[in-house]
């Protein structure tokens, strides 16, 4: 299907977001106040919820980037998960906020979350903006969760289809798939 071609319906409006960004922020200032905390960007579906979460953020934070690819483009995730980009610094003895778009399958989430325990970190706090709990194939522990959603896809804030509408600053449900 052609990306030009989808019809696009507002799901959640840039406000809702916000504010759940704002929430989620303070919550995190209020747990992290006066630690040495590194927030992990998990690219791509994460930079603009990571780009606004951070600024909610009131404590000294240092900022990582964890590029993964599940789903290579289509609208279901192929199980597997692939490094892109792997962290740049060692985590160990911090406090890391691990930040996500989605969490479908759970597969990517519990794999970066591995990945990063096995690197022996004094904590990893796990944040997704949006869950699909129908969607769930492996167990998966969230920390913080914006928006729990139903099981159908979605683009913008950062989410894309075949690459595209990851600069829509809300997220919409795309209506004509089939
Ligand atoms: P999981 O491993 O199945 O949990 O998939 C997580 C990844 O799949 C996310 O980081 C997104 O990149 C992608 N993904 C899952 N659901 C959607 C969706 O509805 N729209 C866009 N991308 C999605």
């Amino acid at each position: 299907m052609n990306p030009k071609n989808l019809n696009l319906k507002s799901y959640i409006s840039e406000e809702k977001i916000q504010e759940k960004v704002k929430q989620i922020g303070e919550q995190l200032t209020a747990k992290f106040k006066g630690q040495k905390v590194v927030a992990v960007c998990v690219l791509k579906g994460s930079f603009l919820f990571y780009s606004d979460l951070i600024r909610q953020i009131n404590t000294d934070i240092t900022c990582e980037f964890f590029g993964v690819s599940s789903y290579h483009g289509g609208t279901s995730s192929s199980g597997e998960v692939k490094v892109t980009l792997d962290l740049a610094s060692p985590v160990e003895g911090m406090h890391v906020i691990l930040v996500e778009d989605i969490v479908d399958t759970g597969l990517t989430m519990n794999y970066l979350k591995t990945s990063i325990e096995s690197r022996k970190p004094a904590s990893v706090t796990t944040v997704t903006l949006l869950e699909k709990p129908e969607a769930l194939k492996v167990p998966c522990k969230l920390d913080y969760v914006g928006f729990q959603i139903t099981n159908e896809f979605v683009v913008g804030y950062g989410l894309d289809y075949q690459g595209y509408f990851r600069n829509l600053p809300y997220i919409a449900q795309v209506q004509n798939f089939q």
